[in-house]
Order: C-alpha cells, then sequence, then structure tokens
C-alpha cells in the first residue's frame, strides 16, 4: 500500500498512522563495554562505506509483501520508515572511563588497523557520562566514573539531565535507551517494584531493591524515551515499569539479546519437536574471557544469566502436553571465564535425544562464536525498532521484538515465544500490519485453486 506523507505523519492507509523519522536520532547506551563499542565502530564502519551491517534484520533483510507471484520483496528498510544509519549520534554512561576507542581496543573485538583507527576520532569523541553505578550489584567491576547523590531518585533525576541534555546539545529530534550494561546480581520483584509510589519512595529510601538499571529505565520512561534491556536484570521486566510505560505511551522490553548458544536453541528445539523427536538431556558448556564473562563468574550475576538461559527448552517443548518426549529433560548451563578466549566465546552443547521406538541419538554443537560480533547488530536493530515502535504509537512491551530477546517480556496470562521462527513471523507480520499490508499465513491454498480455474 503507497503512503503518503500530510504534514507531520505519514498515512498508510492501514492499521498505524506513523510519524515519518525526520531529523536525528539519539542512541543512548547504558555501558560503554564490548557490545556498545563494537555497535558504534560497526555503524561508523558502514556509514563511511568501509563495512556491511551483516546480522542486522533491519538493514539486510527482505520482507515478503503480497501473494508469492507479486514477487514483492523490499529492503526492510526501504519499507518502515526507519531512522537512517546516518542520522543516528551516539552516547553512553559507564563507571569506567575510558572513551569508546580505548573501550574498543580494550575489549579486543575489533581489528584495531583495520576498523578502529580509520575512526579513532570519532570514537574518542564518545566520552562515557558518569553512571549510576553500585558495586553491590555487579560485584567484579570497579567504577570511578560514578554519579553522587544523597539518594537513588537523586540519582534518577541526573540521568534525566544527561537524556534532556544530549537531546538539546546535539539537537536530537528523538532518543532511544539500550542497556548493553553488565549483568546485574540475581533478584525477584518484590513491593517496590509494584507501583511507581512505592518505587519512588524506596528510591529515595535507598532501598536495596532499586538496581542501577531500574534507575536508567525509570529515568527514561519518565522522560518518554523507549527503553531495550540487552541483558538478564530485571530492569523493565517489573509491574511498576509496565505500568509507567503503557502510561506514559513508551515501549519497552527485554530481556537478554539472544546472540550465540542460546538463538542456536531456539532453533534446534523448534526442529526436534516439530519432528516428535524426544529430548532426554542437554549440556551447554561455554567459555569465554572477556569482562562480561569476569562479571559472569561472580555467582550471583552468573545467575541472573543462567534463568535467562534456562527458560527457554520448557517453553519451546511444552513437557506438559508431551510427557513421553519431553517430560524428563536434563538441562545444564554452564559458563567458564577462560581470560585466553577474549571476546571469542566458544559454546558446546551436546544433546541427547531419542527416536522411533524410544532409540538414542546425540547431537554435538561447537560454536565458535564472536559474541560482540553477534550482538551488536541487534542493538542496532533494536534501536530502530524501538523508535519506530515510538512513531506507530506503540507503548509497553514489544513482544514482537522477541525476536532479538532470550527471555523475552510478554503481557500477563501469556508465555514467552522462543521459537526463533515464529518470532520471525511475528516480527514480519507486525511490520506488515504496521504499514497496512496483508499478512502472510503461508497457506496458500489460492495457487492450487487458481491453477485449477
Ligand atoms: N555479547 C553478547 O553476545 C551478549 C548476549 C546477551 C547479553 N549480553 C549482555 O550485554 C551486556 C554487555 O556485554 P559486554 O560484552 O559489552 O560487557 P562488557 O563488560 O564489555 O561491558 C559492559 C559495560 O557496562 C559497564 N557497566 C556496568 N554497570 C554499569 C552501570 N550501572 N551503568 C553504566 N555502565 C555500567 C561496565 O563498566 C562495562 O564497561 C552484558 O550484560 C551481557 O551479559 C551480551
Amino acid at each position: 500500500m503507497a503512503r503518503e506523507q500530510t504534514g507531520t505523519a505519514v498515512v498508510t492507509g492501514g492499521a498505524r498512522e506513523i510519524a515519518p523519522a525526520k531529523g536525528k536520532l539519539g542512541v543512548m547506551l547504558v555501558g560503554l563495554g564490548a557490545v556498545s563499542t563494537t555497535f558504534i565502530a560497526g555503524v561508523e564502519n558502514v556509514r563511511r562505506g568501509c563495512a556491511l551491517p551483516i546480522g542486522s534484520l533491519s538493514q539486510m533483510a527482505t520482507i515478503r509483501l503480497g501473494k508469492r507471484t507479486e514477487k514483492r520483496a523490499p529492503k526492510i528498510k526501504d519499507f518502515v520508515p526507519l531512522a537512517d544509519l546516518n542520522d543516528l549520534a551516539f552516547v553512553a554512561w559507564d563507571p569506567i572511563p575510558d572513551d569508546a576507542y580505548t573501550a574498543a581496543v580494550k575489549a579486543g573485538v575489533l581489528d584495531q588497523h583495520e576498523h578502529l583507527e580509520p575512526i579513532k576520532a570519532f570514537l574518542q569523541g564518545i566520552k562515557p557520562m558518569p553512571a549510576a553505578f553500585d558495586q553491590y550489584y555487579v560485584k567484579r567491576l570497579q567504577g570511578t566514573n560514578v554519579k553522587r547523590g544523597k539518594n537513588k531518585r537523586e540519582l534518577a533525576e541526573q540521568l534525566r539531565e544527561d537524556m534532556r541534555s544530549f537531546k538539546k546539545t546535539a539537537g536530537l529530534d528523538r532518543l532511544v535507551v539500550v542497556w548493553c550494561a553488565s549483568t546485574e546480581v540475581f533478584m525477584t520483584p518484590g513491593p517496590a517494584h509494584q507501583s511507581l509510589a512505592a518505587f519512588e519512595k524506596a528510591m529515595e529510601q535507598n532501598d536495596q531493591s532499586i538496581a542501577p538499571s531500574m534507575i536508567y529505565a525509570y529515568a527514561a520512561l519518565m522522560e518518554n524515551i523507549p527503553f531495550a534491556n540487552g541483558a538478564p536484570n530485571l530492569t523493565v521486566d517489573l509491574p511498576v515499569m509496565e505500568g509507567l510505560a503503557e502510561e506514559r505511551r513508551v515501549p519497552i522490553g527485554g530481556k537478554d539479546f539472544k546472540t550465540g548458544q542460546t538463538m542456536m536453541k531456539s532453533v534446534l528445539a523448534p526442529a526436534f519437536k516439530a519432528r516428535m523427536l524426544g529430548l532426554s538431556g542437554w549440556y551447554s558448556t561455554n567459555i569465554l574471557g572477556n569482562r562480561d564473562g569476569e562479571v559472569l563468574d561472580d555467582p550471583e550475576s552468573f545467575k541472573t544469566k543462567e534463568e535467562s538461559k534456562l527458560g527457554l527448552l520448557e517453553h519451546i517443548l511444552q513437557p506438559e502436553l508431551y510427557p513421553e518426549l519431553y517430560g524428563k529433560v536434563y538441562h545444564k548451563v554452564r559458563i567458564n571465564y577462560y581470560p585466553p578466549r577474549g571476546d571469542n566465546k566458544e559454546g558446546w552443547d551436546n544433546i541427547d535425544i531419542f527416536g522411533w521406538l524410544g532409540y538414542p541419538m546425540q547431537i554435538k554443537v561447537d560454536f565458535l562464536c564472536r559474541d560482540s560480533i553477534l550482538a551488536a547488530p541487534i542493538v542496532l536493530d533494536l534501536a530502530l525498532f524501538f523508535d519506530v515502535a515510538a512513531r506507530a504509537g506503540l507503548s509497553g512491551i514489544q513482544e514482537w521484538l522477541s525476536f532479538y530477546f532470550k527471555s523475552p517480556q510478554f503481557a500477563q496470562g501469556l508465555y514467552a515465544e522462543h521459537d526463533l521462527f515464529i518470532q520471525q513471523t511475528k516480527l514480519k507480520n507486525t511490520l506488515r500490519w504496521m504499514m497496512g499490508e496483508e499478512q502472510i499465513t503461508h497457506l496458500g491454498i489460492e495457487y492450487y485453486e487458481y491453477a485449477e480455474k
């Protein structure tokens, strides 16, 4: 369906009115470590024509529209009014004062000569703002570049001021915040997370149940800025944040970027279920030597990650429906900090399956991946899709972006959808729906009925 421009809004003739992506979009990153610097440096290299945005759906993928016979498959970025890469500006908070160049060199993900030196001045210009940080929540880190305030509410006000002043000084039209900071210690929702009044009171009392990530999330929502959470911390997965996001009409989502091992799990497990093959055990282990690995070496941060990595099998396999196949699955996940590997993680999976008459078989997966190379395009897509979601008037949990998360947030009464291909269908159908295009059901019977006539 053709889009026509009328004044400030783009009318699609479909379900949503989407404000155009005019002006600049500020991407505010919490954390300026391996993922954030790989993302920023990557975008800058792409903008300069020195590299391709591989792994990014928003930049590389096409979307089929209409019937297969119509042969309409534009790129997503040409179909949906996303912000252009040239209109992105970046800023970050980090308790470690290194600028983006120094942080990228230390992270050791990108080739210094090929991808960092040519953009050195650009990266050096991104200096982290003081963070809302407390070592209680990330035991293995020590930060010097931190905000001071008499209580957590004051820190939230300082973050809000950072957001307003970035928008003003950089001449931006819109902002999005993406949490790319370390995984915080394991926490469960408590009374302080149930209502805005309780949350604000708890901030004033410096209550321990208010983690730094929640302070950023609160600040963003109070400034009407979409917030995506790339780590497994609760952050926006709390009644108070869901309520605030709905009330202020702001999109939120999380948790935990779905990159290497879990991405593979969300592809393989649906395949076993599709063929009604049984599963008796899945042992996953990782060796990882970057700072994230060091943080996750702390049992409390690991517990947060473990919960996020364990959840999906049960949801995908539905043991309650298939007790003979999935009623007794032994699922174990380990992450071992091993410095020599740096960001180049190795994830092993041993999968014990069984088939016809119960005969056992094994599958071994050894994924020699690069964590931040897989995560960077996800940060880009989330920033762009959360921005368009806001412009399309969508608010609260953006379930259609579950595709990007290990542990997707969902509305009360539902369950998370983990199957990568269902998630992809949901994402693309949401884009079609936003733009007033027909849903693709893959029924396809009409091609054959038509042929008979
Ligand atoms: N790379 C992946 O494939 C992947 C996948 C899923 C999730 N993640 C998550 O993404 C996050 C970032 O990963 P990374 O490899 O870049 O880690 P990293 O350790 O290189 O960077 C994280 C940065 O966050 C900073 N930080 C910690 N607490 C902060 C706070 N309160 N405010 C601001 N900054 C803070 C740290 O100082 C550090 O510089 C981690 O939580 C990780 O678990 C990564």
